[in-house]
This record gives C-alpha cells, structure tokens and sequence, in this order.
C-alpha cells in the first residue's frame, strides 16, 4: 500500500483559521491585535519572497504586521537600535530577524538582542535552553510544524525511534528536542554518520534535514516509516527550475507509512507556526 500522503498545505491552512479565529475573539473583546515585526537586511531574493508572505499571511489572519527592510550596507549597531526599539513597544509581541545576515553583522550578537519573551523565532540561546531542559520556550518554526504533521498521523510517539538527519540550529536540534520530549528514542544522523542508510532503516519516524536533493532513497527509509522532508531545494528541470525535498519521493512513496511532499509539504507549515507563535506571545504579554 502507498504512503498516506501528509497535506501540510491543508493542515497549515486549518491552523491558520484556527489561529484567525482566535486573534478574532480578543479583538471582539476590544484588545489590540497582535503585532509581528519582521526585520529583512538585504536584497537576497529568496529572503525577500519569505518576508512578503510572512506579512500577507500574517494581515490574513487578523494580527499587524510590521515590516523593516534595511539596505544590505547597514551596520550592525543600527540593526541592534532598530531590534532595542522593538524590544521596547508594547505593540509588538514578535520579532523575526530573517536569516541569513550580510557578513559585515554578527547574527548571534543580533539574536541574542531580541526580548526572550519576544523570540518567535526561537532562536535565542535563552529559547534554546528552555527548550533542551523542557520549559516553556518559543520553540522554533519548521520543527514544530513538523511535529504538527507527525501528530496528523500518529498521536502517540512513545518508545519510536526517530531519527533526523541533520544537526542545524535551526532544524535539526531542535526537532530532535521535540522528538525526545514527545517520549520517542532520538538519534542525530549528519554527513559524518557511519552506514547513513543502515541507521535511517531503523527509523519509525525519519526526519531529513541535509538541503542535499533527493539525498534519501528506498534504502533509507523501513517499511511504514513516517518520512518528514524539511528539505526545500532547487534543482534545474529542462529550461526552468523546480523544488524537490531531501528525500526522493518517487522512490520512498511505496515504502514509507506516511510521506510529507515537497512542495505543500513542511514548507507551509513554517509560516503557520510562526504565526502560532507569535498569537502565544500575545495571550502570554496580555495575561
Ligand atoms: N531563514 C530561513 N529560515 C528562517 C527562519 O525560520 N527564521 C529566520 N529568521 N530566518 C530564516
């Protein structure tokens, strides 16, 4: 039997009108909406497509999105001025710095500025400890939508074995927290691991998060595995380009129990959770 094909377009979309009706019902009640401000340095295209649907997806539901987009020249001292003002109005209840940041700006100098209690991102070293010692933390936004879509098909996790496949900051440790807290066995796979192919096939749920195309065929994944493929890379395809995840899906889709495709897979999700997040943020600022 093929895999259950996981619509994280579908659930992002339902986690978003859950989310409206929610910033609806504190705004009937005559509070001001939720403000996320969203700080891009830079002309990076890919970046700039992420921030204009941060902030459409974010007016859509009812919250105030504030956008600040700065030359890439901008110095780093500008930028922590910029993140003190945010840190300081009462308005705003998260703040994004998009990554990646031009060279000439210390990225951790810059997360490390952000109010902890408005870390959406979840990036701060404060979120991070919460996180790895089970506190209530901003917990970062692919891999909690992740989470969202693993629970779509199966609510219990206890005593699986996940494993994910890459060690970033942004994905990788911190899925594998969630995993952990969830009562699953945890391993981290990355580009060092032994026998790659022999560890993925003891995976109940397999979590790929390398950015290498279609880097995990059949021979990664046990027969039934939940497959979540955070991946999102670009590859040529005659004279344009397309998006093809971490996992190749052609391959794994006959085996897998349940498979997340790349497009409308992870992809959506991200937005949704930061949003999810950002709407947490409120409720905890307003009490
Ligand atoms: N760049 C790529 N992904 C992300 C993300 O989740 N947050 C931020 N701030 N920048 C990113």
């Amino acid at each position: 039997m093929p895999a259950t094909l996981i619509d994280g377009k579908a659930v992002a979309a339902e986690l978003r009108a859950a989310l409206g009706l929610r910033v609806a019902a504190h705004i009937a009640k005559g509070k001001r909406a939720p403000g996320l401000a969203v700080v891009l340095v830079g002309d990076d295209p890919a970046s700039q497509v992420y921030v204009g649907s941060k902030a459409k997806q974010t007016r859509e539901i009812g919250m105030v999105s504030i956008e600040h987009r700065l030359p890439g020249k901008t110095s780093q001292q500008a930028l922590l001025a910029l993140i003190a003002s945010l840190n300081a109005d009462p308005a705003i209840d998260g703040i994004l710095v998009q990554l990646p940041l031009p060279s000439q700006i210390d990225a951790e100098a810059v997360i490390e500025a952000i109010d902890p209690a408005k870390d959406v991102d979840g990036f701060h070293p404060i979120s991070v400890g919460r996180l790895s010692s089970g506190g209530k933390a901003f917990v970062p936004c692919t891999p909690r939508g992740s989470m969202h879509l693993i629970h779509t098909v199966r609510r219990d996790l206890s005593g699986l074995h996940a494993v994910v496949v890459g060690r970033s900051n942004i994905v990788g440790k911190p899925m594998a927290q969630l995993l952990l807290a969830a009562n699953c066995t945890v391993t981290i796979a990355h580009s060092r691991t032994r026998d790659l192919a022999a560890m993925c096939r003891q995976a109940d749920i397999l979590v790929a998060a390398v950015g290498r195309p279609r880097m995990l065929g059949a021979e990664h994944v046990k027969p039934g595995a939940i497959v979540i493929d955070v991946g999102i890379n670009r590859i040529p395809s005659g004279e344009k380009s397309k998006l093809v995840g971490d996992v190749d899906f052609d391959a794994v889709m006959p085996i897998a129990g349940a498979i997340t495709p790349v497009p409308g897979g992870v992809g959506p999700m991200t937005i949704a959770c930061l949003l999810e997040n950002t709407l947490e943020s409120y409720e905890r600022r307003m009490g």
